[in-house]
């Protein structure tokens, strides 16, 4: 009897260094795949971050909003829509992320309006934008 609890006790000891690299492995394993395949998106900047870049592209496309010959409206526009696309994804509220979709949705139009030369257009998405950082800033953003 107490020879067979000895072995259990040794076969016990040996399963933990395999268990644990197991662990070890396993979330690297999942994250590796899930970035490879497109699966689940995980921000690395901090949202402070990627709020400050957000604001230098919207100076600069509210300057270029009247301008439909900018050669740079077009990339801030898409550039700025990216940046709404990745901030999705630091929060998870249903508004928060609404706001967040509502700003990228906007942004996509723009390009259009500036291929057709259509200034009111810009400057309305221009000021949508504008409520729409408030909206969620009224929320979301502390001090
Ligand atoms: C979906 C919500 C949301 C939208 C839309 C949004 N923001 Fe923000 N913003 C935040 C949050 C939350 C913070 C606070 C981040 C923190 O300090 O962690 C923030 C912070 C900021 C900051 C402060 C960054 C710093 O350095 O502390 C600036 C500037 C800013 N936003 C600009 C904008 C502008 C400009 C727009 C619109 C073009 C906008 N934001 C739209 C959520 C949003």
């Amino acid at each position: 009897m107490r020879h067979l609890r000895r072995i259990g006790i040794v076969i016990v000891l040996a399963a933990i260094p395999v268990i644990a690299g197991l662990l070890a492995l396993r979330p690297a394993g999942i994250a590796g795949a899930a970035e490879t395949k497109g699966g689940m998106f995980k921000p690395v900047a901090p949202l402070e971050d990627l709020m400050s870049g957000i604001e230098d592209h919207f100076k600069a496309l509210e300057k270029e909003s009247g301008n439909t010959k900018s050669k740079t409206l077009k990339k801030d526009a898409l550039v700025l829509a990216e940046l709404f696309n990745v901030a999705k994804f630091h929060q998870s509220q249903k508004d928060y992320v609404d706001w967040a979709t509502q700003a990228r949705d906007a942004l996509l139009k723009m390009p259009a309006a500036a291929t057709k030369g259509d200034t009111a257009a810009l400057k309305a998405s221009v000021e949508a934008l504008g409520k729409n950082c408030k909206a969620c800033h009224d929320k979301y953003k502390k001090e």
